[in-house]
């Protein structure tokens, strides 16, 4: 193992220490790389894939073989990064052993480091089994995309007193069940402060606020490469939808008017004689 490598150990010396976690999603390979030379801390091989990547509507589809296919890409690519897989829909809410089986594919397969599944209290049970079989959980609360329909859309959650309060009693119920970290979506920042307050593993937070131990980022919406719908968590640190469009405009026009390839992206006969 790269002796840099970030752990869980890692992770809870930088909570320890008052060190934000960088923390984005990755998808691709080369991605991961570059993300990885960049110093982020953890990866985040999100089922969010589904949209970002595959085109879905939702997160729904996704199955269990995207997951573990597009995890492997990734960790090929991270030697230090912390590389999470995320449980798709369906794939650990039905049946314990299913979802120790599923979590133990993202491990085994997709090499992941940890695996992330949505749900407060109710979700303490496959919690439970998956740490039970020596797999690292994080837990996800607030804003939970595969029960969008449920939450009546993709809307802040803990916006009052009471559902803050709920929020911190799924968090140590998730904590309690063994999870090694939580990423808390979409909630005001004073809900945040409880949540945080309520556990003392890592809370990495998207569109949480400043105070939780990290940030988490979806790499196309920080890159501007998704424009479906922008939340008003999203920074844009990148246009590179815009310079993808330039760059395939600009090819287009150079073959058109044949002016690509040009003659430095010729071979010469003379190597060929040589031969
Ligand atoms: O799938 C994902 O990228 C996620 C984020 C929305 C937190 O779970």
């Amino acid at each position: 193992m790269n002796k840099d490598k970030v752990t869980l150990s890692t992770l809870r010396a930088m909570k320890e220490q008052g060190e934000p976690i960088t923390w984005l999603t990755a998808y691709d390979h080369p991605t991961a790389s570059v993300m990885d030379a960049a110093g982020i801390d953890m990866i985040l091989v999100g089922d969010s894939l589904g949209m970002t990547v595959l085109g879905f509507d939702s997160t729904l589809p996704v199955t269990m073989d995207h997951m573990v296919t597009f995890t492997a890409a990734v960790s090929r690519g991270a030697e230090r990064a912390f590389v999470v897989g995320d449980m798709p829909f369906l794939s650990y809410q039905a049946d314990a052993a299913d979802a120790v089986r599923n979590a133990g594919r993202l491990m085994s397969e997709g090499a992941a480091d940890a695996v992330k599944l949505e749900g407060g209290e109710r979700m303490a049970g496959p919690i439970r089994a998956i740490t039970d079989a020596g797999i690292p959980v994080l837990g996800h609360i607030g804003l939970t995309p595969q029960s969008a329909s449920q939450l009546g859309g993709y809307r802040a959650q803990g916006r009052t007193q009471e559902a803050a309060e709920e929020l911190a009693r799924d968090a140590r119920a998730i904590e309690e069940a063994g999870a090694v970290g939580l990423l808390v979506e979409c909630v005001p920042p004073a809900a945040a402060r409880q949540v945080l307050d309520a556990v003392d593993i890592p809370v990495l937070g998207l569109g949480s606020g400043l105070e939780c131990d990290g940030q988490l980022l979806i790499v196309h919406d920080m890159l501007g490469l998704f424009d479906r719908f922008v939340p008003k968590f999203v920074k844009r640190y990148a246009e590179l939808g815009d310079g993808m469009r330039t760059a395939f405009e600009t090819y287009a026009a150079e073959v058109k008017a044949r002016e690509f390839p040009a003659e430095e992206h010729f071979y010469t006969m003379s190597d060929a004689t040589k031969q």
